[in-house]
């Protein structure tokens, strides 16, 4: 089983992009999974904190739950044309120690989608992860974008995703992200 980490980056319950993310980890084909994660309950970054502490609870278990997965989903906001300070702030928990960052994110595909009320799509919030993602050394996957606009009228009360076109676009994109994971797990069975 290919198993990859999806964490959305909003807190809200009614989060367009936590719904996005929940659409996503139903379209995971067979033999794949997308195993929904969250940020909540991690603090914010504080070396003092660090330094009395190490790293805290929920971090270290994130953490351990990348490090066994073969690749990320990133459900990301757009604030202020960038990156929400919370799902950056639990990036930059996940890196700490330094030491560990080979380990958790080193070559690791990681996908990036987004879901706003508006017309941008989180364009800009998805170029600015490209930044953090770099740093980490893992592997961007740059295949189609996804990008939802106007997010807010297509998904019903509860959450599900009810626009058909979005629907095929997100099974299209899942499908190929999770054949590029697969890939990376087939070679690494092979070399090993
Ligand atoms: C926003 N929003 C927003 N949207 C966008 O497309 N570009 C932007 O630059 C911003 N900036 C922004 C700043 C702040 C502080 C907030 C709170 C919101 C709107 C944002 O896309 C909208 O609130 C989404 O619904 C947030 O994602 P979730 O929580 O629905 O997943």
């Amino acid at each position: 089983m290919t198993t990859i980490i999806g964490i959305s980056g909003s807190l809200r319950k009614g989060s367009l992009n936590g719904h996005l993310l929940a659409a996503a980890a139903a379209l995971a084909p067979e033999g794949a999974r997308i195993e929904v994660a969250t940020i909540r309950g991690i603090p914010l970054y504080d070396g003092d904190l660090e330094a009395e502490h190490g790293v805290p609870e929920p971090v270290r278990e994130l953490k351990e739950r990348i490090a066994a997965a073969s690749g990320l989903l990133l459900a990301t906001p757009e604030y202020n044309s960038s990156i929400p300070g919370v799902f950056k702030n639990a990036i930059d928990w996940l890196s700490r120690p330094g030491s560990d960052i080979a380990r958790v994110f080193g070559g690791k595909p990681v996908a990036l989608m987004g879901a706003t009320p508006g017309r941008g799509g989180t364009i800009q919030a998805q170029g600015a992860w490209l930044q953090v993602l770099r740093a980490l050394g893992t592997a961007p996957w740059f295949g189609p974008r996804m990008m939802v606009s106007t997010a807010g009228s297509l998904f019903d009360a509860s959450g599900r995703l009810t626009d058909e076109a979005t629907g095929k676009q997100l099974a299209a994109f899942v499908a190929g992200f999770v054949a590029v994971v697969k890939r990376g797990d087939e070679q690494a069975v092979r070399t090993s």
